[in-house]
């Protein structure tokens, strides 16, 4: 079965054929990256018009670079929650037309079930139950994933996600929008024990993380120095905040797994690029005997050949979009 995907729930216009859930014909992304780095973040309105711009030609050149045409295509399926709703609509919106206008079925999907999706394409053997960080820009979550489209979520963040932490760090080094891949590269130069960042512990929910608090750290630690002139070593900085960020990913979603009894492990979402977070849980998991799944970097950030792979599966479950099918700028990945 060909899925024709399109992925628009930030700042990347994606589109992708996809057959059987595993198989990528084709995968085109448009980012818009270099514009809101300007603006040191995504500008929602200008996401919107982007995607509104960008979406007939990714489309088109995905049918292209996949040698077909909408002939060829057994099924729609669009991104429809959670992300910027401006940027949601525009993807939601064309799907539904290209649906109406060739009688393709059109999928809802979810953006994070997609992002776990992406494991699919990478490791082709791998099949639910597994228990799963997906560590994105917007989320942080522990999701037990007992099939491709039955999921509980059992730790999430309490403030800030992964992402945005690595984010905000990396802004107040001076580094560039999403600064989280700059700071991992500089960290590789730095000492990880230069600097002691605390480990926030949420004491009710023992899976679940807090970021805001160690992102305020680091933020001081950067500010006293400027104020008494002492210049810091930014690799040291970089090294140690995101060895604090990765103990506390790591510590919860190891606990979570041996509670659970879950020796099947994965990853996924923007973060789980993270050089660290990769070598860390692949010596944990060999200590252990677990088996560990990561997507491949390539698909660890934003596509739409993920959302074609998680589509697959939605649409053996029986989701299928009515025309009346919105978007949504938040919606837990349970409800699907
Ligand atoms: O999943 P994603 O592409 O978009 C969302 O759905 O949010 O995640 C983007 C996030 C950004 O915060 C980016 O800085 C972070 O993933 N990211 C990384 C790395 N690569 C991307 N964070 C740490 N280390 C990386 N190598
Ligand atoms: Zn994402």
């Amino acid at each position: 079965m060909k899925i024709l995907a399109i992925e628009s729930s930030c700042d990347e216009t994606a589109a992708a054929v996809v057959e059987d859930g595993r198989f990528v014909l084709s995968s085109v992304i448009a980012s818009q990256v270099e514009e809101h780095r300007l603006y040191g973040g995504v500008v929602p309105e200008i996401a919107s018009r982007r995607h509104a711009e960008a979406i007939v030609p990714v489309v088109s050149r995905s049918l292209g670079e996949a040698g077909l045409t909408l002939k060829d295509i057994d099924a729609l399926a669009v991104t429809y929650a959670p992300g910027l709703i401006g940027a949601l609509l525009v993807g939601v919106n064309f799907a539904k037309g290209l649906s109406l206008a060739t009688g393709l079925p059109l999928i809802p999907t979810h953006h994070l079930r997609s992002h776990i999706a992406s494991n699919y394409i990478s490791n082709k053997e791998l099949k639910p139950p597994f228990l799963c960080l997906v560590v994105s820009g917007g989320h942080s979550h522990i999701v037990l994933v007992n099939d491709y489209t039955d999921m509980k979520i059992i730790g999430r963040t309490r403030d800030d996600a992964a992402g945005e932490a690595f984010d905000k760090a990396a802004r107040t080094m001076g580094m560039s929008y999403p600064g989280g891949i700059e700071l991992d590269r500089v960290a590789e130069d730095g000492d990880p024990l230069a600097f002691r960042l605390p480990r926030p512990v949420v004491h009710d929910a023992p899976y679940d993380f807090s970021f805001s608090g160690l992102k305020t750290a680091v933020i001081n630690l950067i500010h006293n120095s400027a104020q008494k002139g002492v210049e810091l070593n930014k690799a040291d900085v970089c090294a140690s905040f995101r060895y604090a960020v990765v103990d506390c990913l790591v510590t919860n979603f190891l606990k979570a797994a041996r509670d659970n009894n879950m020796k099947r492990l994965v990853i996924a979402g923007g973060v789980s690029a993270n050089s660290l977070l990769r070598r860390t849980l692949t010596t944990e998991c060999e200590k252990l005997g677990y088996e560990l799944y990561m997507p491949d970097k390539s698909l660890c950030g934003d596509n739409a050949a993920m959302v074609g792979a998680q589509a697959y599966y939605e649409y053996l479950s029986g989701n299928i979009a009515g025309s009346d099918l919105n978007a949504y700028a938040t919606k837990s990945i349970e409800e699907g």
